[in-house]
């Protein structure tokens, strides 16, 4: 009962490849059709790291939104956006650092371990440890309950979690809360309010989440709500106050299984990649060079696919009976390597060619990606203003 809605941003980090098609677009891509989405670039996220040389940021902002556009993301299905083009998360950020205990930003798992990976960098910055919490005024901002996110990701979303609950739980009590909830149950209808009080009981008391749910999804249903007594009512639910900000849940997306050239993971660092709008002669090229079984030196020897990276990308982009011809072919080397590149070449390259044709009409149109993204801006904007006046509101700032 529940209107969904999505949320998922990215860094622009340069060039997307297939490892991000195969892992995060194809997902979004199908999200799009499913939910409400809203998908945006999250060029603030990279200032953390990249503050000394913001200059790379523009160039790869407009990039990935075209590798996006060019992927299928659909501007008519999803809101897509500039986190810097939407202040709002910048003031929800800040207000949500008055609230923030240190400790909980300096035991996030990744402020530590990025610092130790990244350790040619200076990252002992007051911008670096908010990275979570500004994720987190991304996500509240939207009241998005779904965010697709990596493994890499679920600590910032269990921390978002504790900070809409802690936001709630400080600003979220107004004077005579008690008597107006117990006042919005009744509202309900007797049978309807004996439902809620056993269900918040069953949460509460044992930590029911199906209880949770199921008081939730009445209250959805429960159309004599006004919409003041409906937020008193969730918050009540969990024992807090009013819920102003709403948790959210990751929605864990699988990691890619795209090998790189060289059988490692495909990664811009590990410089083994394919990417989205390699031309045919250079997919052509980086096939043909890709290393295979070392130990198939001569085209007489016969290999084993399970040593060579090449069987990899066939586990991926060929059909069965191409896979039987390669094991076949090369455990009695009745095939050579180059050979059994020959079918790659060929997907990949039918993949890619229309999300390189696609790309290549927003590449001499620069106005159509300003376009969209304006449009998707706006929406965003309203979105977000929307939240900040409650907020604002609740924090006690809405004085004029
Ligand atoms: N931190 C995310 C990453 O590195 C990017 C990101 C920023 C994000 N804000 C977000 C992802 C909000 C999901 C929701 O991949
Ligand atoms: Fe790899 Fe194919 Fe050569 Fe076998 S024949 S080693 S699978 S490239």
């Amino acid at each position: 009962m529940f209107d969904d809605r999505v949320l998922s941003g990215m860094r622009p980090t340069g060039a997307l490849h297939l490892g991000h098609y195969n892992g995060v677009l194809e997902n979004w891509l199908k999200l799009q059709h499913e939910y409400q989405c809203l998908f945006f670039v999250a060029d603030w996220h990279a200032l953390t790291t990249h503050y000394d040389s913001p200059e790379v940021i523009e160039n790869n902002v407009w990039d990935m939104l075209i590798d996006w556009l060019a992927a299928g993301v659909d501007p008519s299905q999803a809101t897509l956006f500039i986190q810097s083009k939407v202040p709002e998360h910048a003031e929800l950020h800040l207000l949500m650092s008055m609230m923030t205990p240190l400790g909980w930003l300096e035991r996030v798992p990744t402020y530590k371990d990025q610092q130790e990976k990244l350790s040619e960098k200076d990252l002992s910055t007051y911008g670096f440890l908010g990275y979570p919490l500004l994720q987190s005024a991304d996500i509240l901002i939207y009241r998005a309950n779904l965010v697709p996110v990596g493994e890499d990701q679920v600590a910032h979303i269990e921390f978002t979690r504790e900070i809409a609950r802690r936001f709630n739980h400080i600003y979220g009590k107004e004077p005579g809360f008690e008597e107006k909830a117990e006042r919005a149950v009744k509202q309900l209808g007797s049978k309807r309010a004996k439902l809620y009080r056993e269900l918040k009981n069953r949460y509460q008391e044992q930590g029911d989440d199906s209880a949770l749910d199921s008081a939730r999804a009445l209250l959805e249903e429960a159309a004599n709500l006004s919409l003041g007594d409906r937020e008193r009512l969730f918050g009540y639910l969990e024992g807090g106050g009013k819920m102003i900000l709403s948790e959210p849940q990751a929605l864990l997306t699988a990691a890619s299984k795209m090998p790189g050239l060289d059988g490692q993971k495909m990664s811009k660092s590990y410089n083994n990649t394919i990417s989205l709008r390699e031309d045919a002669t250079s997919i052509e090229k980086k096939i043909r060079t890709m290393p295979t079984d070392p130990a198939r030196v001569r085209r007489t020897d016969p290999g084993d696919p399970d040593k060579c990276p090449v069987w990899q990308l066939h586990c991926i982009y060929s059909e069965e009976n191409t896979k039987d011809w390669v094991q076949e072919g090369c455990k009695s080397a009745g095939i050579g390597c180059i050979e059994c590149k020959q079918p790659l070449v060929e997907s990949i390259g039918k993949t890619l060619a229309p999300i390189r044709e696609r790309a290549q009409e927003y590449i001499d149109d620069p106005a159509l990606v300003r376009n969209i993204i304006a449009d998707g801006n706006d929406r965003a904007r309203k979105l977000a203003s929307e939240t900040m006046r409650d907020v604002r509101e609740a924090m006690g700032l809405d004085y004029s």
